[in-house]
């Protein structure tokens, strides 16, 4: 493909499948001459970590599905028996496990990077809401494979995350029903949550990830300037500032790679439970349906959200505090999706726009973390305090930018990209 140093019989071969099947066309496309900016930085590394992550996640899962059991009665002992008698299980379930956790800490990072270089902005609006759909399908996912080892964190985290449905005013009670299967969580719930885990949510993420980076590809990469480099090209219609893809970027990307394995192998050999956080420690325990643990807390992933379900302390309309937490929680993630349209800055960068944007989005990403750390330990009065301080200033984050962004005063941007 493209190569000239190919022998006769190679391009042959090569002629014959181009005429069946478009391989040289889709490499061209999507590898050799797609033109991504020349100045991508540090950010830049996590959609292609994003992706190994996921072909980690599938692989590990498969082999972990050879030895597991879907049972209230096997499914414990079936990990047990991974970790102890499998050859290799407890190196499968460590990527894994931690791999899930991996999987979050870089897509946060990738979302960063798009709230710092307006990457959500026209005309990648498309790129963000598929990535947010991503977001939601990767929550569900992690919360339904979180069930499987049938563990005490398992079973009752289950139970929380569940009856929150039940909060919801007149259908809440059946709804709960209908998601458990039965009067409680049980071997019917597990052998579902088993089912969408192990095949409907993997099938729904990777064909999200593809619509994902079709519309990436369409548009092409934004970068740390904010700059349109189509929108200035030489006479051959190649943007000036766009070098290809291959070999520039997939070589460079090694280098994250290599980075990332490192840190994320020292965590699957020595610190595998992560202090707690990674696997819960009442997750060594039979899930028992008759014994609640003394602290219920989610995995560090949606803390942040579980902190704000809990800021919500007061009744309203007559309806249960419990609801408005679950509205609170959802509208934290859906408000996300409207963030194209919220952005009214004349520049897409923070590298050319003004104090507000840079400093709300400093106070957003603090009161996501405050959040994130709250939610992982118990509640009392004051902490319920700064979570709802924290909670109010992740949404002024979002429902003022449509007036800071206009009101600040923007550097101008370059015409070219400045490296
Ligand atoms: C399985 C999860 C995901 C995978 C595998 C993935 C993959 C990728 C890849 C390979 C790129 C191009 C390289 C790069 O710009 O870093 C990209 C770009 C992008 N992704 Fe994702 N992504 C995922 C999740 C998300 C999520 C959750 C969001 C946001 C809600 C998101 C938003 C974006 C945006 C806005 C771009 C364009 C960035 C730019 O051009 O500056 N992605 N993604």
């Amino acid at each position: 493909m493209g190569n000239p140093n190919r022998s006769k019989a190679e391009k042959g071969l090569m002629r014959w499948v181009d005429d069946r099947f478009p391989a040289t066309q889709m490499w061209e496309d999507h590898l050799s001459k797609y033109y991504a900016p020349k100045n991508f930085n540090f950010w830049y590394f996590f959609g292609s970590l994003a992706l190994l992550v996921l072909v980690n996640q599938i692989l590990t899962g498969i082999w972990l599905t050879m030895s597991y059991n879907p049972s209230a009665e096997g499914a414990f002992a079936s990990v047990e028996y991974i970790m102890r008698d499998v050859e290799y299980g407890w190196l499968l379930r460590y990527l894994h496990s931690t791999g899930a956790s991996a999987f979050f800490a870089v897509v946060y990072l990738h979302m960063f990077r798009g709230l710092m270089y307006g990457s959500y902005r026209q005309p990648r609006e498309l790129i963000w809401i598929f990535g947010m759909a991503i977001y939601l399908a990767l929550m569900a996912e992690a919360f339904m494979g979180y069930l499987l080892p049938w563990g005490q964190m398992s079973y009752w985290g289950a139970q929380v995350i569940i009856s929150l449905f039940g909060a919801i005013p007149w259908v809440g009670e059946d709804l709960q029903q209908w998601i458990r299967g039965d009067y409680l969580i049980s071997g019917i719930t597990l052998n579902r949550f088993f089912s969408l885990h192990v095949i409907a949510l993997p099938i729904v993420l990777l064909a999200l990830v593809v619509l994902h980076i079709l519309a990436l590809h369409e548009v092409g990469s934004n970068n740390p300037d904010g700059i349109e480099i189509k929108q200035n090209k030489d006479e051959k219609g190649i943007p000036v500032d766009g070098i290809p893809f291959h070999p520039y970027y997939s070589v460079k990307d090694i280098v994250g790679v290599v980075v990332f394995l490192f840190v994320f192998l020292m965590v699957v050999f020595f610190f595998p439970e992560g202090g707690g956080y990674f696997i819960e420690k009442p997750n060594f325990e039979p899930a028992n349906a008759l014994k609640t643990p003394d602290h219920i807390a989610p995995v560090w992933y949606f803390t942040p959200f579980y902190a704000m379900l809990r800021a919500v302390t007061y009744p309203l309309f007559g309806v249960d505090a419990k609801f408005w937490g679950v509205v609170v929680m959802g509208g934290a993630i859906a408000i996300l999706f409207v963030l194209p349209w919220l952005d009214r800055s004349p520049v897409k960068s923070m590298r050319y726009k003004g104090i507000l944007s840079k400093a709300w989005l400093v106070i957003f990403a603090i009161s996501f973390v405050v959040l994130g750390v709250l939610g992982a330990i118990p509640a009392t009065d004051e902490r319920t305090v700064i979570a709802q301080i924290a909670t109010l200033l992740y949404f002024v984050f979002f429902l003022a930018m449509p007036f800071y962004t206009r009101m600040e005063k923007t550097k101008p941007v370059p015409e070219r990209i400045t490296g």
